[in-house]
């Protein structure tokens, strides 16, 4: 379909769009007031009937703009895309079990350190390597890893972290990077919840930056002499991991990717995508590697189609050119998405101020500016309330809710009978499982909605409110 011939289509779509009535007013107890949710309109929707029109369907030009905007957002010169965050994780943790990587390459058994306090598809794919997970404890005021623990659980198999920025709040960034290149491991920020946040290494922290080792230097990390700047969360790893699901800081319905700095670990990572294949063409393209006919790889016989030489024992994690066309539309609300993010949380800040005798409120980590996904509250003892009671009134009030997420994994049914290291108690991951909730700060909230969830917390522990 030419391009003109495409106007008439474009115009129904923005009649369409323009003819949606606007939401009501706001309505106290009556409109609910969701922990998250998509915001889309016209340009997403335009953008998804282009992709629809072209009829290419599977992953194309939406595709490579969004894959090139993306990484261009984070300065890094990779970004692929994938069909969901966790699809995200199990391909960033795979990528460091590839041949490909020789002697820095996991091994099954190997240990990999995480926390227990998150999403379980930032931990399971260290299970589905066959590798064990070490849990640490987090923060109270962070939700983060507490780094000092992190010394405490290193043993002799250790070769990777794989941390979460817990609801957009970054990690301590500088302790663990550090702890990284003291023990030559790998680090993997899943940053499905942190799109946006960013952080800066304190002056006269080592900057170190991840690199891929050679024969004659074993080394995952160097001390770069570039002066330091605020980067995003996601460039300070060797992989990182986002998801763009409708809860996520934007969206294509169901999606995710993979960051990286360098080309080899890409490779190894589209590979896994790609249904484990050895050939990098794009789709519809042959022949990228200009010897498609001349390889001989296994036990193949030499000449055996590139494209139907298999390096990994691979998924199919791919998307369809209308998510991609629907996330590429969002990337030019993004700013504006993180800046309202902040400005939400931020008010449920002030709105919260005078009750933190009776509840922990959240703290940014040191040099940090998170992109918040969410605003977590933990019941202190002293106020002696049942959370579960507090979670029923506001759902009844109609402010939505959330638990961070799986609270403790390792009490999870689907972890019991694994093979997991647990060298400490973790005293702040059972407190978060037993007294920490969340609630919304996505953009599509008004500040009529912050005030009424805030109230309704206040309410509910007896304080005043305007
Ligand atoms: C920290 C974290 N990692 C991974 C995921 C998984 O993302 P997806 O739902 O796109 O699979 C989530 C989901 O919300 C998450 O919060």
């Amino acid at each position: 379909m030419s391009d003109a011939s495409r106007a008439p289509v474009r115009e129904a779509v923005a009649a369409w769009c323009a003819a949606q009535p606007a939401p009501g007013p706001f309505q106290p107890g009556v409109t609910p007031v969701p922990v998250s949710g998509k915001v889309i309109g016209e340009p997403e929707r335009l953008a998804m009937v282009e992709a629809a029109l072209d009829g290419w369907l599977t992953t194309g030009r939406f595709n490579e703009a969004f894959e090139a905007r993306l990484a261009a957002w984070f300065g890094l010169p990779h970004a692929i895309t994938v069909n969901s965050g966790s699809s995200a994780n199990l391909v960033a943790v795979s990528t460091l079990f590839s041949p490909r990587l020789g002697a820095a390459a996991i091994c099954p058994g190997d240990e990999i350190i995480t926390v227990a306090a998150g999403f379980p598809t930032t931990v399971n794919p260290i299970f589905q390597n066959s590798a064990v997970p070490v849990f640490v404890d987090v923060r109270p005021d962070t939700y983060d890893i507490d780094p000092t623990a992190l010394d405490g659980a290193l043993g002799p198999r250790t070769r990777a972290v794989v941390l979460a920025h817990t609801l957009g709040n970054p990690f301590d960034l500088a302790a663990v990077v550090d702890f990284c290149a003291r023990h030559n491991l790998w680090l993997v920020e899943d940053c499905c919840d942190a799109l946006g946040s960013r952080y800066r290494l304190p002056d006269g922290a080592t900057d170190w930056r991840p690199r891929l080792p050679s024969a004659d230097d074993p080394s995952l990390w160097a001390a770069s002499d570039q002066p330091q700047a605020e980067r995003h969360v996601g460039s300070f790893g060797h992989l990182a991991t986002l998801s763009f699901y409708p809860a996520h800081h934007i969206t294509m319905g169901e999606g995710g990717a993979v960051l990286s700095f360098d080309l080899a670990l890409r490779r190894i990572a589209e590979s896994f995508r790609d249904w484990g294949r050895d050939c990098w063409c794009a789709t519809g393209c042959d022949n990228t590697c200009g010897k498609r006919f001349d390889w001989q790889l296994g036990e193949l016989p030499r000449g055996y189609d590139h494209k139907y030489t298999y390096a990994h024992l691979g998924y199919n994690l791919k998307i369809s050119d209308m998510q991609a066309a629907c996330a590429l539309a969002q990337m030019d609300r993004l700013p504006g998405f993180v800046e309202a993010r902040r400005r939400n949380f931020d008010h449920l800040a002030a709105r919260l101020s005078d009750c933190t005798d009776l509840l922990a409120l959240p703290a940014a980590t040191a040099g940090s500016t998170p992109s918040w996904f969410g605003y977590p509250i933990t019941i202190r003892p002293e106020a002696a309330i049942n959370r579960v009671d507090l979670l029923q009134w506001l759902e009844q009030h109609r402010v939505a809710t959330r638990l961070l997420f799986a609270g403790n994994l390792v009490r999870q049914p689907y972890t019991q009978g694994r093979t997991f290291r647990v060298p400490a108690p973790l005293v702040h991951t059972d407190r978060i499982m037993n007294d920490t909730f969340w609630i919304g700060v996505w953009p599509g909230l008004t500040t009529e909605m912050l005030d009424y969830a805030a109230d309704q917390i206040r309410l509910f522990l007896g304080r005043d409110f305007d």
